[in-house]
Formats: C-alpha cells, structure tokens, sequence
C-alpha cells in the first residue's frame, strides 16, 4: 500500500514541471503609489509598465522587480472595468500567482484535464522581443495561477509592456526570491484545496500542522504545505479552527471578504541586513515579546548571529533536522487586516518555523485586538 502510493504520487508530480514564481500580479486601487511603497520600503525597482501611455486604454499596470521576484501592480482605468469587482470586494490582493513553465498549453491541457477550471485559454502574445504563451486555471477564492512560458522572450517583461526606468531608484535591500506563498481558505476547506493541488497539479502535502500545533490560549488554525516535485513552488494552505476567540485566519476571511493569499514570503541570504533597512524605511514588523529570547539559545542551540541583535530587530529563529531558519513577520501592508509578507533566511532548514508559531500568534493577537477582532 505504502510503495502504491509512492508510485501514484510520483507519476503525479511528473506532468508540470515548474521553473519557479513567474510574477505576482495585485490588484489595487492606485498601482502608482503602490508601486512607490514597493519601491521606497521593499527596494524594488521598475522593470516594464502598460497604460495608456504605451496603447492600454483601461488599466494600468506597473511591473517592479528585485532578485528574481517580480511584481505587478495593476489599477482599472474606468468604473465599468471588470477587475473594481475584484478591488470592491477585496480591497488591495493579489490575484495572480503566475508560475514559470516550458509549455502553457501543455500545462493547460494537463491541468484542465485533471479538473482545474479555466481562467484563461491559452494565448500566444507576440512582440518585436519575441513571443509569451500563457494560460490560466482558478485557485482558492478569487485567486489564479497563470502558466508563463517564456524561452521565446528576450523582452522586459512581457509583449504589451515597455521598459520602463525611473531616476528614483531605492538601494535594494537583498530580497532573492519567493520562498513560499500562503493562501487561507475558509472553515473545512483545506483539505479540499489539498486535494486540488494534488490531483490537479501533482504536488505534495510536504507538511502539516493542527490546531494542536498551531494554538494559543484564545485562537487556532490548521495548515498543510503543499510542494510542487522540485520543491520550488510551496504553497502552504491555512483553514481556522476553533478557539476562545477568533482565529487570525477568521480575521482574514472576514476583511478579504473570502480565501486568498495571506502571506508571501522572500528570502534573503542576510535577514539582519535586509530587516534593518526595511525598518530603516517604515516597514512595520510584529513585536516579539523580550521573553522569547530568553530560551532561544536552549531551544535552536548555538546559531551564527547574535541573539541580542536578533532581538533588536524581533527576528525569529527555528531549528529542524536540516539545519535552522530566521524568519520575521511584517503587519499588513495594506489598511483591511488581510496581506502581509514574510522575510526568510534559510540556513539549512527546510521547514516553516513551527517552534515560533506561539510567539507569532501571540503578537498576531496583541494587533488583532487592538484592531477590535479578536
Ligand atoms: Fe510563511
């Protein structure tokens, strides 16, 4: 039975080879000034950019990038445009977690066929830089993958953007690539959106958590990692569970108006570096209480960094078998208590720091509760 379902699961992750995040495409109600938060706090810098100065009559969209991750930010133009539903209902989100593949259609076809529903049919989009083939399936809520095939390229970004530059260009401040990207789904509903990555798009449930694992004293959640073959593409799923008070997962649904992405998570190869510039220009981070740091040496054992510095800057530290992680959470980066990111440092550690869950719930409430949610 064992050697069964190995087999079946191998064979599953065979059918979509992902090369990793293509972009990360938000909907907002001001893509200009989002795009200069991005550029001032997170260091990103512009890439490419479509609106009616380059022929796009109805939307604008400004394209950022730093290491390889790369963000759109996209505003409608007009009150009759589709994606104000999106913004009515959600406030700022992200809509698309667009991955990386060598064939759209191919990835299309095998996904569709595995029961994803269509979001966009394949599209071959053609430039003097060369050709995209994109495709597009629902996921959780209002959230899509869209499938990004590129080898034909030698553009910006995309055909239907230009380069743009920029004489403000805010020093980075080291941020690699996406790590993970979290979406929380609604009361029972992770296992479902469990099985949709697996029979869907052949990934794995690498790990998971209960509400015994992640608990404090007045709220639970429940989430399960899901991994593509090669591991780089992680998309932990949480779902709310009962407790005294409500969940931060509960929070979420509530002020998302449904399931979406809660968190994304960047890797750096300096979290102290990375976190003191990203305070340094007014990003906000949960406070970790002093007493956190008093056993951290006993529990994650001797680490490179100063704990004292750690402390200073309320990063986080976690230990599994493979080696250790520094982690930090920002608050929400947007007014609706809904998206925030998180900075990862992996060094050796493949897991998602599970020894933290505590500390960060805890913070997680301190805010909630001022907020009047908890
Ligand atoms: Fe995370």
């Amino acid at each position: 039975m064992q050697s069964n379902s190995q087999t079946i699961t191998e064979n599953k992750q065979d059918f979509l080879p992902l090369k990793g995040t293509d972009f990360i495409e938000f909907y907002v109600g001001n893509a200009k000034q989002a795009a200069h938060y991005y550029k001032s706090a997170f260091g990103f810098k512009n890439l490419a950019y479509a609106g009616p100065e380059t022929g796009v009559r109805d939307r604008a969209s400004y394209v950022l990038v730093q290491g390889k991750i790369r963000l759109v930010l996209t505003t409608p133009l007009n009150s009759n445009h589709p994606i104000n539903q999106h913004l009515i209902k959600h406030g700022d989100g992200v809509h698309s977690l667009a991955l990386w593949v060598d064939d759209a259609y191919y990835a299309f076809e095998q996904t569709v066929k595995r029961g994803a529903k269509v979001f966009m049919e394949p599209t071959t989009i053609k430039d003097e830089n060369g050709e995209v083939r994109m495709s597009g399936i629902h996921t959780y809520g209002e959230t899509v993958h869209i499938f990004v095939e590129r080898k034909n390229y030698n553009g910006p970004f995309m055909p239907g953007y230009v380069k743009m530059e920029s004489e403000f260009n805010p020093e980075d401040v080291g941020l690699l690539y996406v790590d993970h990207c979290v979406g929380n789904v609604g009361w029972n509903r992770m296992n479902t959106w469990v099985k949709f990555y697996e029979d869907v798009l052949g990934f794995k449930n690498i790990l998971s958590f209960d509400d015994k694992d992640i608990s404090t004293e007045y709220s639970a959640l429940m989430s399960k990692v899901m991994s593509n073959g090669n591991g780089y593409i992680k998309f932990p799923i949480n779902e709310p569970a009962e407790g005294k008070k409500k969940s931060q997962v509960e929070e979420y649904l509530d002020f998302y108006e449904g399931e979406g992405v809660q968190h994304i998570a960047v890797a750096t190869n300096n979290i102290i570096d990375t976190v003191t510039k990203l305070r340094s220009r007014g990003v906000e981070f949960l406070t970790i209480p002093d007493s956190y740091y008093d056993s951290l040496k006993d529990r994650v054992g001797n680490i490179d960094e100063e704990i004292k510095i750690l402390k200073s800057l309320s990063i986080l530290v976690d230990r599994d078998d493979e080696g250790y992680l520094l982690q930090i959470f920002t608050k929400p980066v947007e007014d609706r208590p809904t998206l925030f990111y998180e900075i990862i440092q992996r060094k050796g550690a493949k897991s998602f720091g599970k020894g933290n869950f505590k500390a960060l719930f805890e913070s997680i409430e301190i805010e909630q509760a001022k907020r009047g949610n908890l």
